[in-house]
């Protein structure tokens, strides 16, 4: 027990020097029982490179529609039990000006890959919602180099896109009619388009490996990515995944986390709604193991039930004003504050 404790604080040391793991030595960590240094190495990395300020990042989900058929995924197309809905144009626009209202700098519009929203729809889109002088987030999947470059040049900047394992072969088996390569080639794409570039990984998905997670936080740092989210894998009923289980997500999704805020000490790294929907304090112990982001929910109260991509998810009831000074509230009472000062949008690059 005492080796194992000198061993997690020598790879700590380490790390925190030379922002440099193997492969094997992360491999060590992720599978560490003594957790304790680990995340508390990854608090305080976090204050000292992006300090104690959280930034909120206003998510509108605004179409559960999707063509895929992610077989991890509550809204893929093959399941016919998902209510479908979309958000108008003018229902988009209208959301992101109430979340504006709320003090949100950011709005991140979240959907399924769904076709009905053309080029020049998000476009038109992305341009109203430019005139609230806000940074605009998508995360509405994988697209070709144009669709970016058009979206970009509309006014968005920056772009989350996971590519949820770097384990080719699982990716593929998981996302039936999807290459793992073309993910790759989206993230490059958005990196010299200009973007700022949010990926992350689903953490427990059947057939992962601890090397291959080890893998990801490697891919992560080569990119570079500026933002990047790890969300514990959660099984939804009505999917091919339903008899797998959920234990130890949670646990090895923070570990994860928190060796990444190590390697990758200045990036914007999300307390993710899927760890609250685990854990109920998982997004306040993700904060303060290593995250510095929270993506509250904006989207319309009567649309939330649908967007289910995994059961359990948290705030489906509430309002949007209710989540906004609900995640103030939670965030006050750990120590940090909400990064409110006018005109700054919690840009990665300004972490720098
Ligand atoms: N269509 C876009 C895309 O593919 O990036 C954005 C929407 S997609 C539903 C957003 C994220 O939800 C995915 O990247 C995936 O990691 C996560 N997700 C999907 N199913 C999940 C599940 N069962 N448990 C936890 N997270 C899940
Ligand atoms: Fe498309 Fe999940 S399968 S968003």
């Amino acid at each position: 027990m005492l080796y194992l404790y000198y061993m997690i604080n020598a790879l700590l040391d380490k790390v925190i020097r030379a922002k440099h793991l193997t492969r094997e030595e992360i491999v060590c960590l992720l599978n560490t029982t003594e957790t304790e240094p680990l995340f508390s190495a990854a608090d305080r990395v976090r204050e000292k490179f992006v300090g104690n300020g959280v930034y909120l990042r206003a998510l509108i989900e605004f179409s559960n529609y999707c063509k895929n058929d992610c077989l991890y995924c509550g809204i893929r197309r093959s399941n016919s039990t998902a209510k479908r809905y979309r958000l108008t144009p003018a229902q988009i626009v209208s959301t992101a000006k109430q979340a504006t209202g709320y003090g949100y700098k950011t709005v991140v519009l979240q959907s399924g890959e769904d076709l009905w929203f053309d080029t020049d729809k998000l476009c038109e889109i992305i341009r109203e919602i430019k005139k609230l002088d806000v940074a605009i987030t998508l995360s509405i999947g994988e697209k070709s180099r144009e669709e970016y470059a058009a979206y970009r040049q509309a006014g968005a900047d920056r772009y989350l896109l996971r590519i949820e394992t770097t384990d080719k072969q699982l990716y593929e088996k998981l996302d039936p009619g999807m290459s793992w390569d073309n993910r790759v080639r989206c993230l490059n794409d958005l990196k010299s388009l200009g973007y700022e570039v949010g990926s992350g990984s689903l953490v427990g998905l059947p057939g992962q490996t601890v090397e291959s997670l080890a893998d990801d936080l490697l891919f992560f740092q080569q990119l570079p990515v500026d933002m990047a989210g790890i969300g514990p894998f959660i099984p939804h009923p009505n999917t091919p995944l339903a008899a797998e289980k959920a234990e130890g997500h949670f646990e090895l999704a923070l570990k994860m986390m928190a060796v990444m805020r190590l390697l990758l000490p200045d990036i914007n790294i999300p307390a993710t709604t899927a760890m609250e929907s685990l854990h109920p304090n998982g997004r306040l112990i993700a904060l303060q193991s290593g995250a510095n982001v929270v993506m509250p929910n904006a989207t319309d109260t009567q649309f939330r039930p649908f967007y289910e991509l995994y059961p359990g998810k948290i705030c489906l009831g509430d309002s949007s004003e209710k989540c906004r000074s609900c995640i103030e509230s939670k965030i006050k009472s750990i120590g940090r504050y909400v990064e409110n000062a006018k005109g700054f949008h919690g840009d990665y690059l300004k972490n720098k």
